[in-house]
């Protein structure tokens, strides 16, 4: 299918599914295998959320589909995911080799994306994908990407109602 309707059927698809489960403990894995399993050139998909209280502050692998990540924790300071965090801005890497910033997953990643998850206004956490394609994360991934951090976002602020 056209990626603009593959993109457009997995959106929807998401935003079901964050009505139907009852929490963000509940969505995150199952967002995870829907992005990992529907778009295929996304081949490691994963949250890291800021762990509560942590001095210095440290992100932490939590629900994620793909290979173990030698990184499971990291630093404000390191990393893209780092990055994104510590901006609030969604970071895109075309060519992960070319940043000097990157801690590498896997040898055949090419290209990443790093979104922010917010709650009430404040980062808790991230979004982080991964591809073996250089540049995959064209304007329309980015706003898909972006979609499903709000829904997690949202989602964490309504836990407990
Ligand atoms: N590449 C990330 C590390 C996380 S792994 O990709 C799963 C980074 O540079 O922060």
């Amino acid at each position: 299918m056209h990626t603009a309707g593959r993109i457009e059927e997995v959106r929807n698809q998401l935003t079901e599914l964050a009505q139907t489960v009852p929490s963000s403990q509940e969505l995150m894995p199952a967002m995870v295998k829907v992005l990992h399993e529907r778009m295929l050139e996304y081949n490691w998909v994963g949250f890291y959320l800021l762990e509560p209280g942590a001095q210095p502050p440290m992100l932490v692998l939590g629900a994620f589909e793909g290979a173990m990540t030698p990184h499971p924790r990291i630093p404000l300071n390191q990393g893209i995911c780092g990055a994104a965090a510590s901006s609030s801005l969604t970071v895109v890497v075309d060519d992960v080799n070319q940043d000097p910033r990157y801690l590498a997953c896997s040898l055949e990643t090419k290209s990443e994306i790093v979104v922010p998850v917010f709650v009430r206004g404040k980062v808790v956490g991230e979004l982080d994908i991964d591809s073996h394609f250089a540049a995959a994360f064209t304007s329309e991934h980015q706003e898909l990407v972006q979609h499903c951090a709000r829904l997690v976002g949202k989602k964490f602020e309504t836990d407990g109602q």
